[in-house]
């Protein structure tokens, strides 16, 4: 099986649950893992099982505009350190350029603070949109995992469901591969 994840991270906390996800998918194939501002409109091309992650920003998924208030954040907080390449482009570009699917499974993730999300929104659920807009399959609801504060570190014990979340996706992709 052949996956591709692709993510979006300005602080680490999104990186670090795609490869908490990015290890346990190695167990069932090949994995690639591409930050969204390398990521072509070919990426997904071959893939058997796609999985895109970014940070809830202002409710959805980033904009240049809050990726420039995160940065302006980053150089008031020196403990603060911003991902390489995290300016962009961010997810929503790579979804406006990006080759329709041929029914490829995917799945969404997000982070994002831990209070309903209702008030927080949730990038999971605009990213799981626009992958079904796309023609993916998806094979499982999009899913949160969340930061301590708007910043993070990733609260205690989300990487652990980041790993039980990505061992739920090798059974789906592995079941509907040879149901
Ligand atoms: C500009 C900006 C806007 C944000 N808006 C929201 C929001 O609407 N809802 C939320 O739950 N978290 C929000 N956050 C917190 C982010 O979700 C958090 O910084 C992100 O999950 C960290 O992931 P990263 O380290 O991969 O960037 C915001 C953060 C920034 C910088």
């Amino acid at each position: 099986m052949k996956i591709v994840i692709i993510y979006e991270s300005m602080y680490g906390n999104t990186k670090e649950v795609a490869e908490a996800v990015a290890t346990v998918m190695s167990t069932a194939g090949d994995v690639r893992v591409v930050p969204a501002h390398e990521a072509s409109a070919t990426e997904t091309t071959g893939a058997d099982l796609v999985i895109v992650g970014g940070p809830t920003h202002a409710h959805g998924m980033s904009r240049s505009s809050s990726r420039k208030a995160a940065d302006t954040e980053a150089e008031q907080n020196p403990e603060l350190n911003i991902e390489e390449g995290a300016a962009g482009p961010g997810l929503r570009d790579w979804f406006a350029k990006v080759a329709k699917s041929s029914g490829q499974q995917a799945a969404a993730f997000d982070t994002r603070i831990d209070k309903p999300a209702l008030l927080t929104g949730s990038a999971a659920r605009g990213i799981a949109k626009r992958l079904r807009k796309l023609d993916f399959a998806l094979i499982a609801a999009p899913e949160s995992f969340f930061v301590d504060h708007s910043e993070g570190p990733l609260r205690e014990g989300e990487a652990t469901r980041a790993v039980q979340w990505a061992e739920h996706l090798a059974t789906e992709a592995q079941a509907v591969a040879s149901p």
